[in-house]
């Protein structure tokens, strides 16, 4: 049995309160406005679920002190918009290392923070609360159906897998089955990102389109909010979890789905803030929005299917013609090459992600490997567990820098592959994928010679520490090349020539 206190008598909050009270928990329950706590406490009904029974032994209290204290663990369950007064109010009453479980969904739009970071933000502003613990809880969880102990299945994420299965006890019973993940980002991205979908869904539906274009924006929908997530680090298979694919597919087909309910009347016509009052009730997709926008500036991904509903939502567009102007966007293929090589990589990533493991990159040609090379190779190794090289293709080395290699890039890939301190070896195409490889590869630490010093700092930016080794003295590979070259200019039997071994500096 826990200790467990409730912030917020909206439908969730008081649903998850009578499942965690019914199973055996101490549960107080707190609101901000205390005529809903009046109401609660008097009638044992909630407005907004009236089949459901509240249990007797729900304490419900107006003082945020008394619901705070003593507690094992503090769920937030408040609109999003109120997530940061309510932590900033509660805070003189949360120990530092408390537990806390946020049910919300929704992105601060000034900060672009999840609601689990406005909430460690809030309470570490004045320096306290270093050992606290933040839980993201999410899923497919329509309140109408865990108040009737309808089977639910959840995803409990946080980066301390420890608490992650504390909270999977809690609140695993006959009806809810917990699965925990430590992506806690890629967890509250999809759950604030899919109501922007589940809004999409329902103006389609209102314009009368049918099950085909639902089933479009729900496939395209993921698609765009697992681009931006593998942009900002997150883990993909979060996106095809619970958390993504599964709540999404109830927002945008649920009939409970308040986002999808706004989206069918402003389909229908509605202005978006007549559909807001006809819903009755909070709806985080629109707030979501221009968080949403931002993010895919700030990380440069494309996010088509937001940025229609926010046209529609914000920028007065019209629904019929915005669902004209997606379908005749330029053609694409639903595979890209990074996608397919990514996939494969990330596989292997994974597992040195779940240990805890430090990866490390570093790029360069590497033709005619020399012991220079090993000694980068070797320090870059010893900064972290896993290192990845990034050898420039030939495409690469003669479009770019007009450069032939003795070795074709195949051949320079089979030679460091070879090398015991390097673990993975991938091909460098351009000269803007280091800033996305630092995301791909989820990346701590860039590695670079110092003949490139400064040249990299800008993927501080990407939250990656950028190293500049000191080069190995007197050896390049053109070096190498000029050598050889005089060597064979004095031998004058030698008929190898200038061009064939080349001696193009970097
Ligand atoms: N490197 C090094 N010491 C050397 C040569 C290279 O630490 N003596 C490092 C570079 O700084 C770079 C990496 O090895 O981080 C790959 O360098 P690359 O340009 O492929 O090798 P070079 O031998 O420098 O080639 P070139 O002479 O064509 O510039």
């Amino acid at each position: 049995m826990s200790e467990i206190c409730i912030l917020g008598t909206g439908t969730w909050g008081t649903a998850l309160g009578r499942m965690l009270a019914n199973t055996g928990h101490d549960v107080v329950m707190w609101s901000a406005i205390e005529k809903e706590i009046d109401s609660l406490s008097s009638t044992s009904v909630h407005p907004n679920l009236p089949g459901m029974v509240i249990p007797q032994q729900i304490r419900f209290t107006k003082s945020i002190e008394e619901a705070c204290v003593n507690r094992e663990v503090i769920i937030f369950a408040v609109p999003s918009v109120f997530v940061r007064s309510t932590a900033s109010t509660a805070s003189p009453y949360i120990p530092d290392d408390q537990i806390i479980v946020d049910v919300g969904k929704g992105i601060e739009t000034d900060t672009l923070l999840t609601l689990s970071e406005v909430i460690k933000d809030e309470l570490q502003k004045d320096g306290t609360h270093q050992d606290i613990k933040l839980v993201a809880l999410s899923g497919p969880t329509h309140a109408e159906e865990v108040a009737l102990d309808m089977p639910t299945l959840i995803v409990s994420a946080c980066t301390d897998l420890e608490v992650a299965e504390k909270i999977q006890d809690i609140f695993s019973n006959t009806c809810m089955r917990v699965y925990t993940n430590i992506d806690v980002k890629g967890v509250e991205l999809c759950g604030a990102l899919k109501n922007i979908i589940a809004l999409a869904s329902g103006i389609s539906a209102g314009l009368g389109y049918g099950d085909n274009v639902k089933a479009a924006l729900i496939t395209r929908g993921m698609a765009e909010i697992t681009r931006l997530g593998m942009a900002m680090g997150c883990v993909d298979q979060t996106f095809a979890g619970l958390s993504g694919m599964g709540d999404l597919i109830v927002t945008a087909t649920s009939v409970h789905s308040r986002n999808n309910r706004a989206g069918y009347l402003i389909g229908q016509g509605k202005k978006p803030d007549e559909a807001v009052k006809e819903v009755g009730m909070v709806v985080e997709g629109i707030n979501a929005l221009l968080a949403a926008m931002k993010l895919s500036k700030q990380y440069g991904v494309e996010l088509p299917i937001i940025s229609a509903v926010d046209a529609v939502i914000n920028h007065n567009a019209d629904p019929a013609k915005t669902v004209a102007t997606l379908m005749q966007r330029e053609k694409k293929t639903e595979l890209t090459k990074s996608a397919l090589d990514i996939n494969f990589e990330s596989s292997l990533l994974r597992n040195t992600r779940r240990a805890g493991m430090k990866r490390v990159i570093t790029y360069g040609t590497f033709d005619l490997l020399h012991y220079g090379h090993i000694n980068l190779l070797r320090r870059a190794k010893a900064l972290g567990d896993y290192l990845i090289v990034v050898v420039s293709s030939d495409e690469f080395n003669w479009n770019e820098k007009h450069k032939k290699t003795y070795f074709t890039y195949e051949q320079r890939k089979q030679l460091l592959e070879a090398i015991r301190y390097v673990d993975l070896v991938i091909p460098e195409e351009n000269w803007q994928q280091k800033r996305s490889d630092m995301h791909e590869y989820h990346v701590d630490t860039f590695v670079m010679g110092d003949d490139w010093k400064g040249k990299f700092d800008f993927l501080k930016e990407e939250g990656v520490e950028v190293v500049y080794l000191p080069r190995t003295p007197e050896i390049s590979t053109s070096q190498i090349k000029h050598d050889l070259y005089d060597a064979n200019a004095v031998d004058g039997e030698s008929k190898t020539s200038h061009e064939e071994i080349n001696t193009d500096p970097q």
